[in-house]
């Protein structure tokens, strides 16, 4: 009897913050104050208030492709322009050979483009198991000539070696990272010997938006690209047209200091 009133209790209360989540993020001008303040709070580590836990995060991703998720791997699977867009200003500076990682590869298909342009070293991690079984059969080359990790980026990029990787790079990944791993923003810089790249949505409000330019800089590397990228991208999570917020898919290249480019 205590436990069903509990129970009842705790779902009105939950469908009450539903509701006024809902109402407040319908009016732009509080969606837009709420997103700078979500920037400012991620960036210093702190969850932003309506962004999910940590556990909730990494529980959607680990459980996508199975019965009821909300995520499917097949969204990943088709190539769009992004990633064109994505290796243009960097990959004049790669030789064929350099080792490249990219954390949250999902199915890999950022792997199998550089694949396919006739880079060999590749590794990759993704937190979903059924994403990196789906690769196998639709990017079997690649995924026989590359190293596919199944781990959260969070815990495996602790494992490389510093200075193991000439690029380090991710796509729509580190705005799902709970701010109090930011420590994977000094795990990048000390496992790259000299480029990080990042394609996010860095309007997700609803997700961990931060301030990436800062900090990456301060790993000791200079931002040397910054572009929004705005033409077909399988993962962008909202609709085009609330532009002062979602026109907000920026790729940011970023060098080792002591480089000298
Ligand atoms: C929006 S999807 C982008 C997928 C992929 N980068 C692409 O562009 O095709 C975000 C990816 O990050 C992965 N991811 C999220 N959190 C992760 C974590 N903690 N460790 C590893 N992968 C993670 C998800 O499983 C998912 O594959």
């Amino acid at each position: 009897m205590v436990k069903q009133v509990l129970r009842k209790v705790l779902g009105a209360i939950g469908s009450l913050y539903r509701t006024v989540l809902n109402l407040l993020l319908n009016n732009r001008v509080f969606k837009y104050r709420y997103y700078r303040l979500s920037v400012f709070l991620a960036t210093r580590g702190i969850k932003p208030f309506f962004s999910c836990s940590d556990l909730g995060s990494k529980r959607r991703w680990k459980e996508q492709g199975d019965d009821g998720a909300i995520d499917v791997p097949e969204t990943y699977v088709g190539e769009d322009n992004s990633l064109a867009e994505l290796f243009r200003d960097v990959l004049p500076y790669l030789d064929k050979q350099s080792p490249v990682l990219e954390l949250g590869c999902n199915v890999g298909r950022s792997l199998d483009y550089l694949y396919r342009h006739g880079y060999t070293d590749l590794t990759g991690v993704e937190i979903g198991p059924k994403a990196v079984e789906l690769s196998k059969t639709v990017f079997p080359d690649m995924y026989e000539h590359s190293r596919l990790i199944v781990g959260d980026v969070t815990e495996v990029i602790k494992t490389f070696a510093k200075d193991q990787f000439e690029l380090v790079f991710c796509h729509s990944v580190l705005v799902n990272i709970h701010p109090k791993h930011n420590h994977i923003f000094k795990d990048m810089a000390r496992i790259s010997r000299k480029f990080i790249l990042i394609l996010e949505n860095e309007g997700s409000y609803n997700a961990y938006p931060k301030d990436f330019k800062k900090l990456v800089e301060k790993q000791g590397y200079k931002m040397i690209v910054s572009k929004v990228f705005t033409g077909n991208c399988a993962c962008l999570p909202m609709p085009y047209k609330e532009e002062h917020i979602y026109k907000n898919n920026t790729i940011r290249l970023f060098v080792k200091d002591e480089s000298g480019l």
